[in-house]
């Protein structure tokens, strides 16, 4: 067992793109398709975790070449058209379903095979039988060890290459179904047909589409069994494209719902259309309140307007069952998720997992978890959300999630363990055994690591009309960060007190009318930004009261006393807070003595240049008439914190630049920044 593993909330939005390994249907589904294929493949994106090293090695295991590269993702293999090369052989499949049930029909082409087949403890324990049945059926024996018919492992294949008309009954898995499909063009006249219906349909349809990629389409008779019309060994591919794991993908989706409203997680290679039936996830989390943005194969996963509750039917696609119930426990209703009586035999009882867990972290489920354990059953889970109970629960410590050996387990708790509970980034959830992740996405908790914005502060100064308001309004808009504009907070203060008759001249005037003042701020937009305006006495002057003649000429002397920059200096720096408590991914803020008095630690500060004339024709073309030489003149030579390029700032002339060209760039200082420590 690896080492628990405690979770640190997010405290920032989650942003950036999700690293999500590529499937383990379809990378298990590929490796036998490849296997009977007539000569060498490569796939591309492929998966590399504990269920596909074990096809991996069984393959090697019986003859067939296959090489891997990790790093790059791919895997290339030499198929023999049908041919097994040894016909005996000893396969331990561990726990992986998938390589247990397509290994065991897949042997079944080998004439006068003798294989010696065994699980893990929990295999030995999930369906088999369908698939034995079939194939002892058509001609193979399956025996224990003590020599009786084998229902489940361990057992001994003997096989004679020949299936024949098969009948499966896969309503306790649709793995035993794809099992035969796949097999079917290499024997010919097989076919195969079902004893009822199955579980998880969307599976078959994949296992039927790869047939078809690899060059052998299957049809179906007027009695619904499965056929080959044209059998043969599978064309090898140059190249096949693995798509990302879209069960992996729900918990990137899922991930805004918990981690506040500035998201923004892209996940590249994500089809609605691809192979994998677990994209209707999708469309559940667009029900509950996800904000989705579909382009050109990549989800852009946003912010949840809220968790809404609902009824759900799982049953198509239950691998992401777990990843909705666990942050249904932060929902505005009820979730109730049916269709799941087949996940109570999977990894784990799945269903009886969740209950028992979610009951440790205080939540009311029903059926309850000792309902479940009495009556194995009942097929459905209704969360019924209490973030108080969370808070009750968990406010002695963190809580350790068991994981039952479940990767799925592990990371839909790993995503509500990234709620920020307390909202003071105190862990409250650990989960044990992480390492269990390595079923189908080993890097799980890095991918999620690597999502967790550092809260980055961007200072702008410069002079009048250098650019700097554009400049970061795009900057706010790009990158998820709140804008200050701290000229408005000192054109709001001299306006206020140019309105209280206060004068600069004046200094007791000046202190009198501060001393009544009192600061706060509302959030706006402009220019598609969202900005933090400084109100005084609750009141947000208009854009265009904050820009008169009067407070042009005045600003610059009122901004030069002492006493106002005191006044104002405290509200400035609380505005991290304030960008941090939004939700934000940092602050950028604007002015003259940015870098180098309010926040002179900021991870990136930029001073902003352009020649005097590009300025006073910035301002022009604004229908401004402001005198920005004599202002800078004024800002930078008085006392208090005049206007200076701060040490270690980025200086930037932008007159022969445009936006775009000095947003990119200062871009690349804040993805630097932000990237996890
Ligand atoms: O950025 P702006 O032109 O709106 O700023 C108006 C005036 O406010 C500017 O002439 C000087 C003053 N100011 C300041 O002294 N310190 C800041 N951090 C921002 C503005």
């Amino acid at each position: 067992m690896s080492p628990t593993l405690l979770i640190r909330p997010f405290q920032t939005p989650a942003r950036g793109v999700a690293q999500i390994p590529g499937s383990k249907s379809i990378t298990n589904r590929a490796l036998i398709l490849a296997a009977l294929a007539d000569g060498v493949t490569l796939f591309t994106g492929a998966l590399f975790s504990r269920d596909t090293r074990i096809l991996i090695a069984a393959l090697q295991s019986l003859g067939f070449e296959v090489s891997a590269d990790e790093a790059a993702c791919t895997i290339r293999i030499n198929g023999l058209g049908g041919r097994i090369p040894n016909a005996r052989a000893k396969i331990h499949v561990g726990n992986a379903g998938t390589a247990a049930r397509f290994l065991t029909a897949f042997l079944a082409l080998a004439p006068g095979g003798c294989y010696e087949l065994d699980g893990d403890e929990a295999m030995r324990a999930r369906p088999m039988s369908g698939l034995l049945d079939a194939l002892t059926a058509g001609g193979c024996r399956a025996l224990k060890p003590d020599g009786s018919p084998a229902s489940g492992f361990p057992f001994t294949l003997h096989t004679t290459g020949k299936l024949g008309r098969l009948e499966v009954d896969a309503s306790a898995s649709s793995q035993l179904l794809s099992a035969l499909l796949m097999v079917l063009p290499l024997s010919a006249g097989a076919a195969v047909s079902m004893k009822g219906s199955t579980v998880s349909e969307p599976f078959v349809e994949m296992t039927a589409r790869m047939c078809e990629q690899f060059g052998r389409p299957l049809e179906r008779h007027a009695d619904g069994s499965w056929f080959c019309p044209a059998p043969g060994a599978y064309s090898a591919q140059s190249s096949y494209a693995i798509e990302p794991d879209a069960t992996a993908a729900s918990y990137f989706i899922a991930l805004p719902a918990v981690t506040g409203f500035r998201a923004s997680i892209r996940i590249e290679g994500y089809a609605a259309g691809g192979l994998q039936g677990d994209t209707a996830f999708a469309k559940v989390a667009a029900a509950c309140g996800a904000t989705l943005k579909p382009a050109n194969g990549t989800l852009v996963t946003e912010s949840w307007s809220g968790i809404r509750g609902g009824d759900f039917d799982f049953n198509a696609f239950s691998d992401t069952f777990l990843t909705l119930a666990t942050v249904a426990t932060l929902a505005d209703g009820p979730v109730k998720i049916s269709g799941i009586a087949h996940t109570r035999k999977q990894e784990t009882d799945r269903v009886l997992a969740m209950a028992t867990e979610l009951e440790r972290l205080g939540i009311k489920v029903a059926p309850t978890a000792a309902e479940l354990r009495a009556d194995d059953t009942l097929s459905s889970l209704t969360i019924f959300p209490s973030k108080a109970a969370l808070r009750r629960v968990a406010a002695d410590g963190p809580i350790t999630i068991r994981t039952y050996e479940d990767h799925r387990m592990a990371m839909s708790f790993g995503v509500l363990g990234s709620f920020d509970l307390f909202g003071d980034g105190r862990p409250w959830i650990a989960i044990e055994d992480p390492g269990c992740t390595a079923k189908t996405f080993p890097h799980f908790f890095e991918a999620l690591e690597a999502l967790r914005t550092n809260f980055v502060r961007v200072s702008v100064d410069g002079g009048a009309a250098s650019g700097k308001s554009s400049t970061s309004r795009r900057l706010a808009q790009r990158h998820g960060l709140l804008h200050v504009d701290t000229g408005a907070h000192y054109r709001s203060l001299t306006r206020a007190l140019l309105m209280a008759d206060a004068s600069a001249d004046d200094l007791a005037s000046v202190k009198a009318a501060l001393s009544k003042l009192r600061v706060g701020s509302r959030l706006i937009t402009r220019e598609g930004a969202r900005s933090s305006a400084l109100t005084l006495d609750g009141i947000l002057p208009d854009d265009a009261d904050l820009r008169t003649p009067e407070v042009n000429a005045a600003v610059s002397k009122i901004a030069a006393l002492p006493a106002v920059r005191t006044f104002l200096l405290e509200y400035q720096r609380s505005q991290v807070k304030y960008a941090s408590d939004q939700g934000f991914a940092g602050v950028v803020m604007e002015g003259r003595d940015i870098g180098s008095v309010v926040l002179p630690d900021a991870e990136v500060r930029i001073f902003l240049e352009a020649d005097p004339e590009a300025r006073a024709q910035r301002r022009a073309a604004e229908g401004q008439s402001d005198q920005v030489t004599q202002r800078d003149h004024l800002d930078a030579t008085r006392k208090t914190a005049p206007l200076v390029c701060p040490t270690g700032a980025h200086r930037l002339d932008n007159t022969h630049k445009s936006l775009e060209e000095v947003v990119a760039e200062i871009g690349e200082f804040i993805k630097v920044s932000a990237l996890p420590r």
